[in-house]
């Protein structure tokens, strides 16, 4: 469809693109959220982190990974001595996605159609950012940057260049070591994240 004024096309910076969202019709799932949860971080960064979408916490607070798969990210990344507050954080898909259960919201998966038309978001902040490497936490972060499904457990630690010469690092989301019930399992899946950031942070240098 053509561009509606509003939509964010012309904005010339994050804090404009941020603002246009707010009013997001690209697809269904505005309707049940509560807001418009966009990518927060230095317009300079030159790491962008992509996850998933925002979870309940994250839908309520209107920031990204600020609930318990956030509480994981932020403790991997100060392990592997990435500082979180000058990288850009955001998701493939801006609104929470959740089926009621009782009082409970929960987290249900993005389909190819949102994380599609969600990608509008994306590709702006991108081209406003410029970032030197772009970090997909997932599957359906791989999907929203690249633009094809990924097997993001047999993938992860690789880097894949876009045409476009934006260099993706692919790991494992966050809340995949939530859902691990076996502590030692567990603790394991986190050491591989930390040595996925360390590697991160390594391409950085
Ligand atoms: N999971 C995500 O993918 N993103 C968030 O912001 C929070 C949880």
């Amino acid at each position: 469809p053509e561009a509606e004024s509003g939509d964010g096309a012309d904005a010339s910076s994050i804090a404009e693109l941020r603002d246009a969202a707010k009013a997001c019709r690209r697809c269904p799932l505005w309707a049940d959220a509560t807001q418009t949860v966009f990518g927060e971080g230095p317009e300079d960064a030159r790491i962008v982190f992509v996850g998933e979408q925002p979870g309940d916490q994250e839908d309520l607070a209107g920031k990204p990974f600020v609930g318990p798969a956030g509480k994981v990210f932020d403790g991997v990344l100060e392990e592997a001595g990435v500082d979180r507050s000058i990288t850009y954080v955001t998701n493939g898909v801006k609104h929470f996605k959740f089926e009621p259960r009782g009082k409970r919201r929960i987290h249900s998966k993005p389909n190819a159609g949102e994380i599609s038309a969600c990608r509008w978001w994306l590709d702006h902040e991108l081209a406003l950012i410029k970032p030197d490497l772009a970090v997909a936490m997932g599957a359906t972060a791989a999907q929203s940057l690249l633009g094809k499904s990924i097997a993001v457990t047999k993938m992860r630690g690789q880097v894949v260049t876009r045409d476009d010469g934006l260099r993706v690092f692919l790991t494992i989301h966050p809340s995949f070591i939530l859902r691990i019930p076996d502590p030692s399992d567990k603790e394991a899946e986190r050491e591989r994240f930390v040595a996925d950031m360390r590697a991160v942070k390594q391409l950085m240098a």
